[in-house]
């Protein structure tokens, strides 16, 4: 046993079950000169190059298995628990908190030696169902404690936490472009600052981010969103709320214009907020793309490079996460609410193919990131 895989299998909450499988995938996922070639080409040493981090969401049940592990060991800078960390993952029974797969999550980020984006903390969506109906009080203990207990057990290992994802709604022009959720009417809207004021003291060394999706390309419902999303930045802003980052989900869309321009002008106005901005879960949905597999997938690559060359020409940004590795497991094609294709064929969002080949995408990828020049500035940020 080397002296990494022991530290690796002495980490808090690794099963022996987990330890053997994650033994057998990095024995088998670190022969041969070929490679050791391509790990230096890895997405994450590219990005690194210009002071960033590149990295994925996975989730226990496919992150120790191949192609997976490889793709990992060879590309990943930083690691997402693609639901693990989610609140109704771990308190699905009221009172009962069972963190096996946000350990395991994080026991991988221990083992590729790299750090978590812990993901997420208030979200109408993993707010467990038995609190729909609690009293103001009772949610806001509830919220709190969660909040804190989660915190506390990751502290160290978070790169940055997503303190509230998704609260924004542009078609509720009455309720100030704020949706309304069970977070809006329990916790409210007025009080979301306090999560991040609560997460600041839980964690002083965490990164802390608001988190939402649908603000990155040029139509009318991303520009109501944008607009909406900005006004509330704005007044956190005038009551010092310690936010560091804007995390935009970048769930991209072929079927929606996309524009470099108004990108970079939206990514201007979070850096004159004092923010630094996070890719956190990107991938490219081909619902309504016509042609076959070849011409598909050099769409999606082409949306992949400008998207890239725009972010990465913008000191602001500062990370790049992927949401999921290949397309065999992304959620694009597990969602049931989630669009399809006419043809019923899977989409094919990711960079690598369902056998974890890489695809075009990757390349864009790999070529954006090799062509980027301006740098991360960590001094955007209001906080250094
Ligand atoms: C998704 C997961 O990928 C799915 O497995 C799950 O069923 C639903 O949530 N925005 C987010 C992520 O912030 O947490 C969501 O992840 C995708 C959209």
């Amino acid at each position: 046993m080397t002296e990494q895989m022991a530290k690796v299998a002495s980490h808090k909450g690794l099963q022996r079950r987990d330890w053997l499988g994650w033994a057998a995938a990095l024995c088998a996922g670190n022969t041969g000169m070929a490679r050791a070639e391509q790990a230096r080409e890895g997405l994450g040493e590219l990005a690194m190059r210009t002071g960033r981090r590149y990295g994925f969401a996975v989730d226990p049940s496919y992150a120790n298995k191949e192609p997976v592990q490889d793709i990992l060991r060879q590309h990943c800078g930083i690691v997402t628990a693609e639901n693990a960390m989610k609140w109704r993952t771990i308190e699905g029974i009221f009172g009962v908190r069972d963190y096996a797969r946000a350990d395991r999550v994080a026991a991988l980020a221990a083992n590729l030696g790299m750090p978590l984006r812990g993901h997420t903390l208030a979200w109408h969506q993993s707010t467990p169902g038995y609190l729909a109906n609690a009293t103001t009080d009772g949610f806001v203990k509830a919220q709190t404690a969660h909040l804190q207990e989660l915190m506390l057990r990751y502290k160290g290992r978070i790169h940055t936490w997503d303190v509230l994802n998704e609260v924004i709604d542009g078609e509720r022009h009455a309720y100030g472009g704020m949706r309304e959720s069970v977070l809006s009417a329990r916790w409210g809207v007025d009080r979301y600052p306090e999560l991040f004021e609560l997460a600041r003291s839980a964690d002083p060394e965490a990164k802390l981010a608001y988190n939402d999706y649908g603000m990155e390309q040029d139509n009318d419902w991303c520009e109501r969103r944008r607009t909406a999303l900005l006004r509330m930045l704005e007044s956190w802003a005038k009551r010092k709320v310690p936010v560091d980052a804007m995390g935009l989900q970048a769930h991209l869309d072929l079927s929606r214009p996309f524009s470099a321009t108004r990108l970079t002008l939206f990514l201007d106005s979070l850096r004159d907020l004092g923010l630094t901005v996070q890719i956190t879960e990107l991938d490219v949905r081909d619902a309504d793309e016509a042609g076959d597999v070849p011409a598909r997938d050099a769409a999606v690559a082409a949306l992949y490079k400008d998207f890239l060359s725009t972010c990465l020409s913008h000191p602001a940004v500062e990370m790049i996460v992927m949401w999921n590795v290949t397309d065999k497991e992304s959620w694009i094609n597990r969602w049931p609410h989630g669009r399809h294709r006419a043809d019923a064929q899977p989409m094919r969002p990711t960079l690598f193919n369902t056998d974890g080949r890489p695809k075009p995408a990757f390349d864009a990828v790999a070529t954006a990131l090799r062509q980027a020049e301006i740098r991360f500035d960590k001094k955007v940020s209001r906080r250094v």
